[in-house]
């Protein structure tokens, strides 16, 4: 399912033959008020530590519960990464799992916005609603779990997996076709105002043709710069869109 096409004309056909490789649900197991990846990085703006001005980052070996900042201090390792020193998008996790608490919106905007995560779970800790904004872009994304602030909100955790079909093929052991061909590049557009937990998580994939092309086509997709040697994809790479909204 993932070969090679060029014309983007097809992208419809494509969006058909995709349709299947997100898989959105609430979460099943019940552990629901505990948040964090275990030995994972932490990342929250923090109103004791500078607030709109820095970020926490830790890495935990316990588990947190979501934005309870005063345990993270206690049982994280922590420290204080300026705000004006972060890279805009620049963040690049190569394994292991990204919590992001949320309190203020430059976090999604100047920090996750283009970055590179695979696993990521973000959480709300503002009490006021996030306000429409544009979506954020992000790479690489396989499972994103969304947590709301408000315990009462009609969707206060959801979960996506974004399978891509040479997975899936895998799973069921009949290798396609094209099991041979590399992994699609996986690109992630996330409305944020899912963090509000009101609306149920809905996802399409759409297979389309390699970065170049797709660019050319799409100037203002938010794709990863050509300057960036980590976050690109081959040439030649297919790319896997993801709308999550
Ligand atoms: C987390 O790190 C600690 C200390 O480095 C280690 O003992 C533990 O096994 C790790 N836990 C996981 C789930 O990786
Ligand atoms: C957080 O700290 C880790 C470990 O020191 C580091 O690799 C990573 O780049 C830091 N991330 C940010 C956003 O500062
Ligand atoms: C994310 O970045 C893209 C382009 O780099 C921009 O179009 C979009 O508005 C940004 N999203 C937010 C929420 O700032």
């Amino acid at each position: 399912m993932t070969g090679s096409c060029g014309v983007l004309s097809t992208l419809v056909l494509w969006a058909l033959c995709s349709l299947q490789s997100c898989q959105a649900g609430a979460p099943s197991s019940g552990n629901g008020n505990v948040g964090g990846h275990l030995n994972g990085t932490l990342l929250f703006d923090s109103p004791g530590h500078g607030g709109s001005h820095s970020l926490r980052n830790c890495s935990c070996a316990a588990e947190i519960q979501d934005c309870d900042e005063a345990l993270a201090n206690l049982l994280c390792s922590c420290r204080t990464v300026p705000r004006s020193t972060l890279p805009p998008g620049g963040l690049r996790m190569q394994g292991g799992g990204l919590t992001v608490w949320v309190r203020e919106q430059w976090v999604l905007r100047e920090l996750l916005n283009g970055s590179a995560v695979q696993d990521l779970r973000l959480s709300a800790c503002s009490h006021s609603p996030f306000p429409p904004a544009q979506p954020i872009a992000l790479f690489g994304l396989q499972r994103l779990r969304l947590r709301a602030a408000h315990q009462g909100a009609a969707h206060p955790e959801q979960i996506l997996n974004i399978v891509t079909a040479t997975e899936r093929g895998r799973g069921k052991g009949r290798p396609s076709p094209s099991s041979s061909t590399a992994p699609p590049f996986l690109v992630s557009f996330l409305d944020v105002a899912l963090l509000n937990g009101l609306s149920p998580l809905k996802a399409y994939s759409v297979s389309s043709p390699p970065v170049p092309s797709l660019a050319q086509h799409f100037p203002h997709l938010p794709l990863p710069p050509q300057t960036d040697p980590d976050a690109q994809p081959q040439p030649q790479q297919d790319c896997l869109l993801t709308f999550i909204y």
